[in-house]
């Protein structure tokens, strides 16, 4: 069987390292499987990249489709267009996609209306939010998929509801934490960014349209930034949507700007901070795992397993609550949290596994 695995942005790269070395370490026993690489190039800039892939030694992809930025529409079609051809090239037996970013719903339907079957890891999440983009892409990724691997046991509830067949979820753990376990102890060996020590700073991410793309939601969610900066230095890798809007704000000396770092240096920043200010997804999972503060300047999340057991609290974007709850963890009373059930570094191998024992499926649209 032939499989084909997709990345297209950032926090897909994390989740896809793991799946690619499960699969060539078992590939052995199950010979006649092939896996090709697919990269559609919707982040290409080197640090949101290429870096990436260097650090978590993911090889080149095999098929590059270099599709660039653009509003969604034009963005999800030229993924979509790009990769067509790709799948009738290649003829996969599966289509694997990762996430909720535009390239993992272009290449689901794309697959799905050649006949190919659909793989969808890290399914299930839901936000209940329609307007993020990435709400779309999961109901949309998960309504087409033919096997739905989840993270957590609220992911297969909500597939469950959803009216998925029980047969078609999978859950396996989180691959993104297969990725922080087998890296942390190289990413901790890091140095801090100049003159930081371990355990005396914060760092923050801010990157949702939501949060970023008008100045009347960013300027007051940075008044709290800049209060919280106050009482601790705070790291700030800026993301490539971001830069331009925080040219127009007054930013707190205590606040470094840097350029988005790669896996390791952020990894190992966020693990021996004082806490987190994210709106990012992923985040909210790795510091639940590394068990460091985190702050969601969000009004929902579709990862509540983080705010239910883990250290994640949902603070939204009231700059006066964000400095309350930053204030209650500076004071000491953060929440101790644990770590959700299968996060334990095994991930990937299960979704492999589950994948190789799939049966050979009678000719598709594209073998017909
Ligand atoms: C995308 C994902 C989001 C994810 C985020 C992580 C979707 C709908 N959104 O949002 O879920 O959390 O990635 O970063 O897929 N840009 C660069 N260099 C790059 C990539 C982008 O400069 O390598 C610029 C683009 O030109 C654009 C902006 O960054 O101006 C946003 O990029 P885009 O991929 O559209 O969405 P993200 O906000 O990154």
């Amino acid at each position: 069987m032939k499989y084909l695995l997709v990345a297209g942005a950032r926090p897909n790269f994390m989740k896809i390292a793991p799946i690619h070395r499960a699969f060539s370490s078992r590939r052995n026993e199950h010979t006649p499987a092939e896996l090709l690489l697919v990269h559609t190039g919707q982040h290409y800039s080197r640090n949101m990249s290429a870096d990436f892939f260097r650090d978590l030694g993911i090889p080149e992809p095999d098929v590059n489709l270099e599709v660039g930025s653009g509003s969604h529409a034009e963005q999800t079609a030229r993924i979509m267009m790009a990769f067509e051809p790709a799948c009738l090239e290649h003829r996969p037996d599966w289509v694997i996609v990762v996430g909720d970013v535009n390239s993992t719903v272009a290449c689901a339907l794309t697959a799905k209306k050649l006949g190919i079957r659909v793989a969808h890891v890290e399914a299930g999440l839901r936000s209940r939010d329609m307007s993020m983009p990435e709400e779309i892409n999961r109901l949309c990724t998960d309504a087409i998929s033919d096997l739905l691997f989840t993270t957590d046991i609220v992911a297969v509830e909500n597939l469950r509801k959803g009216g998925v067949a029980d047969e078609k979820i999978h859950f396996v753990g989180n691959t993104m934490i297969d990725t922080l376990r087998q890296q942390i102890g190289r990413a901790r060996e890091l140095a801090l960014p100049d003159g930081l020590a371990r355990g005396e700073y914060a760092v923050l991410t801010l990157h949702r349209p939501a949060n970023v793309d008008s100045p009347d939601n960013l300027a007051p969610i940075m008044r709290a930034i800049n209060e919280i900066a106050n009482r601790i230095p705070i790291v700030f890798p800026v993301h490539p949507r971001t830069a331009p809007r925080l040219t127009e704000l007054e930013l707190h000396p205590q606040i470094r700007t840097v350029e988005p770092m790669s896996y390791l240096p952020f990894l190992g920043s966020v693990a021996r901070s004082r806490m987190v200010l994210t709106d990012s997804g992923g985040i909210q999972e790795e510091t639940t795992v590394l068990g460091i503060p985190c702050l969601t300047m969000r009004p929902n999340t579709e990862r509540p397993i983080t705010c239910e057991i883990g250290t994640n609290v949902l603070v939204g974007t009231d700059p006066q609550r964000i400095v309350q709850e930053a204030n209650s963890i500076l004071d000491g009373h953060a929440r101790p949290g644990t770590i959700p059930e299968k996060w334990d570094g095994h991930a990937a191998e299960r979704i492999v596994d589950i994948l190789l024992n799939q049966p050979v499926q009678a000719p598709c649209l594209v073998c017909a």
